[in-house]
């Protein structure tokens, strides 16, 4: 089954296949020898997949507690990282011991951010529960809470020991849920990958565990590289921003009611078509994003306007000074970062959502 093994400053490999959570304790084994494991879940995750994993973790002998959480983006918060910390100070665990991250990104990045600051960092396992977790969040180590002025605020980059998708789990996902994740699919393929790309736009009904495989690989490919050029997000890794500029600034002014792959979807059709007619990428790409996207059945249009997306978009973390960084494709699977003056955004947008 396939494997990628991910370079960083922390060598790891992400398992990908069928049914591998029932395999969660023996994997365990591979990357470390703890007396204690502590499963992090939310409680809609948890009602389908802790008993497996704990059930596996268990079979190998470890001393497993397990803590629920409430699901959504506001578990990802200050209060719920100190309780991560007090249970686990509580419970005596030791920096031999380990945490699992059963779930989607919310669980992940906050669980990553409580290994890595829980005596000064111990081990954690990322588990994705979710297209979208398997193909961004799980991998690459970037860990994070919110601060009341946004996303992702305060983390750390700590890279996970192993990452497992059991790819039965996509099985249980809410074709919403699923959508997501094929946004940021097209979004790797777009940047990276125009092979996934052709895939996504000639596949015809494939069966749903062959088409996830497929397509995890190729996007998780596409991050893997970038991850190992630029592990601390100075640089190439940028490009995984793609559609993300205006798409979090759809997802705050929507009060998060637009999900982050709707709001992606619709951020890169409008990145392609304004760098169509700015005249910076080698051929229109808007078209055939178009195609894709619609072929999934994401919904891309966009209910705001420039000048509302524009504003939000200039509280982004992306901005340096008085520039901020987009990113365009210059042609399907080879993508291009731009630094433009914050003045000239609300144009861009403008000239994408026309
Ligand atoms: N989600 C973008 C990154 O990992 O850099």
């Amino acid at each position: 089954m396939p494997n990628l093994d991910i370079h960083a400053s922390k060598e790891y490999t992400m398992m990908v296949e069928p049914g591998i959570m029932d395999r969660l304790g023996e994997l365990v084994l591979r990357v470390a020898n703890p007396k204690k494991v502590c499963l992090v879940s939310d409680t809609n995750v948890s009602e389908l997949f802790a008993e497996k994993a704990t059930r596996s973790l268990q079979k190998e002998g470890f001393d497993v507690n397990v803590l629920i959480l409430a699901p959504g983006e506001g578990t990802k918060s200050m209060s719920s990282l100190n309780r991560i910390l007090e249970f686990l100070a509580e419970h005596e665990y030791t920096r031999s011991d380990i945490l699992v991250a059963l779930g989607g990104g919310v669980i992940g990045d906050l669980t990553g951010f409580a290994a890595a600051t829980y005596l000064r960092g111990i081990p954690f396992i990322q588990v994705p529960t979710t297209l979208l977790a398997a193909v961004d969040a799980s991998i690459g180590g970037k860990t994070a809470i919110n601060l009341k002025a946004g996303k992702n605020l305060a983390g750390a980059f700590w890279q996970p020991s192993l990452v497992l998708f059991d790819v039965d789990t996509v099985l249980e996902l809410p074709e919403e849920q699923f959508k997501d994740g094929i946004s940021e699919i097209i979004k790797s393929a777009v940047i990276g990958d125009a092979k996934l790309f052709d895939y996504l736009q000639t596949v015809e009904n494939p069966k749903i565990i062959d088409f996830t495989m497929e397509c995890v690989m190729g996007a998780v490919k596409v991050k893997r590289d970038l991850v190992a050029k630029d592990e601390r997000d100075t640089g190439m890794r940028k490009l995984l921003n793609f559609g993300h500029t205006m798409g979090h600034a759809i997802e705050l002014v929507s009060d998060y009611k637009i999900s982050h792959g709707r709001a992606v979807a619709i951020g890169m059709l409008a990145c392609a078509k304004a760098a169509d007619k700015m005249g910076w990428s080698n051929r229109d790409c808007a078209i055939p994003i178009w195609q894709v996207i619609d072929k999934y059945g994401i919904d891309a249009k966009c209910p705001f306007d420039p000048h509302q997306l524009a504003a939000a978009a200039l509280n982004d973390k992306k901005r340096s000074g008085d520039n901020i960084s987009i990113v365009i494709p210059l042609e399907i699977g080879m993508g291009a970062i731009m630094d433009i003056p914050v003045h000239e955004l609300e144009e861009f947008f403008r000239a994408g959502l026309e």
